[in-house]
């Protein structure tokens, strides 16, 4: 079975990402076709970029680096799970993207993002990023956006409560398994 990386792409105290996560990783392990691991920024205490390239040039140096870079490297594509912080991705999302790179490189990713317009600015930029990674951001993605999020937000509802997400959840997957096959085996040629 082909392995999908949740990333959840924000890490402050009060982040809404952890409920988001819960509810993507129940959903998700309904599936039969693909095994999914969620991968926390939180667990990984990586500096602020500090190395002399990335690794595709020069291998990194950086303990934590190193480990964020063995993790990655076990899968076949990832969901980002993205906030939006002034209308781009998270910091810490940043400088973890940028701390790997022959990890990511030929391999899908997709997102479920949250907020005022469901994180589209942010994972528009995350698409661009991705692109110079190398990697085959695929066009399905789950916005949780507007009259959805702020309920969402106040503490009034939870993502459970959003009764037409899930098949949304469904398509974005069955798309991202589609391209996780077909790069890995075009990556295996
Ligand atoms: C620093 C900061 C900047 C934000 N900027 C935006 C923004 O540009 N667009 C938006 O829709 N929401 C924005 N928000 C609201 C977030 O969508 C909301 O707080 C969300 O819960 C953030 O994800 P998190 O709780 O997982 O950190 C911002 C929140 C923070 C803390």
């Amino acid at each position: 079975m082909l392995k999908i990386g949740v990333i959840l792409g924000s890490t402050r105290d009060t982040r809404i990402g952890g409920k988001a996560a819960e509810w993507l990783m129940a959903l998700a392990g309904q599936r039969t076709d693909l095994a999914f691991e969620l991968i926390d920024l939180r667990d990984y205490a990586l500096p602020f970029f500090n190395e002399r390239a990335s690794n595709m040039h020069a291998p990194t140096q950086d303990p934590e680096g190193l480990r964020w870079q063995k993790k990655i490297a076990e899968f076949d594509g990832y969901v980002i799970i993205a906030a939006e912080y002034n209308h781009g991705p998270t910091a810490s999302l940043k400088n973890a993207l940028d701390y790997a790179y022959v990890e990511w490189l030929r391999k899908p990713v997709s997102f479920v993002g949250y907020g005022s317009v469901g994180a589209a600015r942010a994972i528009e930029q995350l698409r661009l990023i991705a692109v110079e990674l190398q990697m085959a951001p695929i066009r399905s993605a789950v916005h949780i956006q507007g009259g959805d999020f702020l309920p969402i937000m106040m503490g009034q509802k939870t993502f459970n409560d959003l009764a037409h997400l899930p098949p949304l959840v469904t398509a974005m997957l069955d798309d991202l398994s589609w391209w996780a096959n077909a790069l890995k085996a075009a990556r295996e040629q």
